[in-house]
């Protein structure tokens, strides 16, 4: 197949782990005859910088053409002032509202070979599959916002169809799993959260009767996430609160660093990225873990290139490097010897390359 991909490296991190993704991609490309086109455009700091706009229309040019967008991360100290005109984190916004893409999906499953990376005991973390749902276009984020020197306001307003259509997305995926969706807010307190109780029960009754229903408030969701994760199906949620708890549930799988996102429109046409951020503090020092975007680039070849059987040796290919005990440093346990990112791509596109082989 063909496709044209926009490439968004970002800043910090994101440079070294994109390339690494894309290392994997053209290994598919060659291993499988797809012709991937890249397109390298800029997003973030790195934007700001040479064009004064996290999100410049050259940029959203090569997106609007591509078929598909892989991002590094974005923001850094350098554009992070309180008083600072234009952030990097708002081209990322603007990115994510360009592409319509309201559906964040973050898959959280814990693997064996990961436990020992894990503050939690590993009796917590067998058999954890959950679906993170989060709501990518709305609520807080996207409200508007005043600022004074003694004030300010951040307005988080939920309009029914930005409900209907993210639940709807969450329900589908949950009849291809194990059938439950938990839907999780703060309707004891929030208007948003009261209005997206209401419409997630009456959608769920109507279109979807054969899915379970739990709700939760995000304060118990918060600690149901370590007392009982394997409970947990489809979770879905708003903007803020998914941001905040699958930060939260990335230590269930050992590091933020293995944590991948898709992030889906109403035609699929998605946006993939790792879930993390920039990392300033340990940027070009090869030492950062690329499986969260090599992971994401999976997502692609599934969601949006229809190349699952590709997605599925990718993800073999990262847990067979694990399994070999090759490991970045947030994932190295005291007794292995870590790696560095380029180091742990290579070997990610050996383990691709061996099982590509032995598929065809
Ligand atoms: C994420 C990040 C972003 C978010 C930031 C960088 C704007 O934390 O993708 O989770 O809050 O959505
Ligand atoms: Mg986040």
């Amino acid at each position: 197949m063909e496709a044209l991909i926009a490439i968004l490296a970002g800043d910090g991190i994101g440079p070294e782990i994109m390339r690494e993704g894309v290392r994997v991609l053209n290994a598919v490309g060659e291993c499988g005859g797809h012709r991937f086109e890249l397109r390298e455009a800029l997003i973030g700091g790195a934007a700001i910088d040479a064009a004064g706009d996290g999100f410049p229309a050259e940029t959203r040019a090569v997106v609007d053409e591509a078929d598909v967008a892989l991002l590094g991360a974005v923001g850094g100290p350098k554009w992070s002032s309180p008083d600072a005109p234009v952030r990097p984190e708002q081209g990322l916004l603007d990115l994510r509202a360009a592409m319509k893409v309201y559906a964040n999906l973050r898959p959280v499953k814990t693997h064996p070979a990961l436990y020992a990376a894990s503050p939690l005991r590993p009796e917590y973390l067998a058999d954890v599959d959950i679906l993170f749902v989060r709501e990518l276009t709305g609520g807080i984020y996207f409200g508007e916002k005043r600022r004074s020197a003694d004030e300010a306001t951040d307005v988080c307003t939920y309009h029914r169809h930005e409900i209907e259509r993210v639940v709807r997305m969450a329900a589908q995926f949950a009849r291809e799993r194990r059938g439950k969706v938990t839907s999780i807010d703060k309707a004891n307190v929030l208007e948003t959260s009261r209005l997206w109780r209401r419409i997630t029960d009456e959608l769920m009754r109507t279109e979807f009767p054969d899915v379970q229903l739990d709700t939760l408030y995000v304060d118990a969701a918060a600690m149901h996430l370590l007392s009982g994760p394997a409970a947990f199906d489809v979770l879905v949620t708003e903007n803020m609160f998914g941001d905040i708890l699958t930060d939260e549930a990335s230590m269930l799988c050992g590091s933020l660093g293995m944590l991948p996102s898709a992030s889906l429109n109403a035609d699929r046409r998605g946006l993939y990225e790792p879930i993390h951020g920039s990392a300033p503090d340990i940027a070009g020092r090869d030492i950062a873990n690329p499986c969260a975007t090599i992971l994401s680039v999976a997502m692609m070849l599934r969601f949006s290139l229809g190349l699952g059987d590709e997605a599925d040796l990718v993800e073999q290919a990262v847990y067979a490097a694990i399994e070999a005990g090759h490991r970045t440093g947030d994932i190295a346990s005291a007794t292995d010897q870590a790696i560095g990112t380029a180091a742990m791509g290579d070997e990610i596109v050996a383990q691709y390359r061996r099982l590509a082989g032995r598929h065809e």
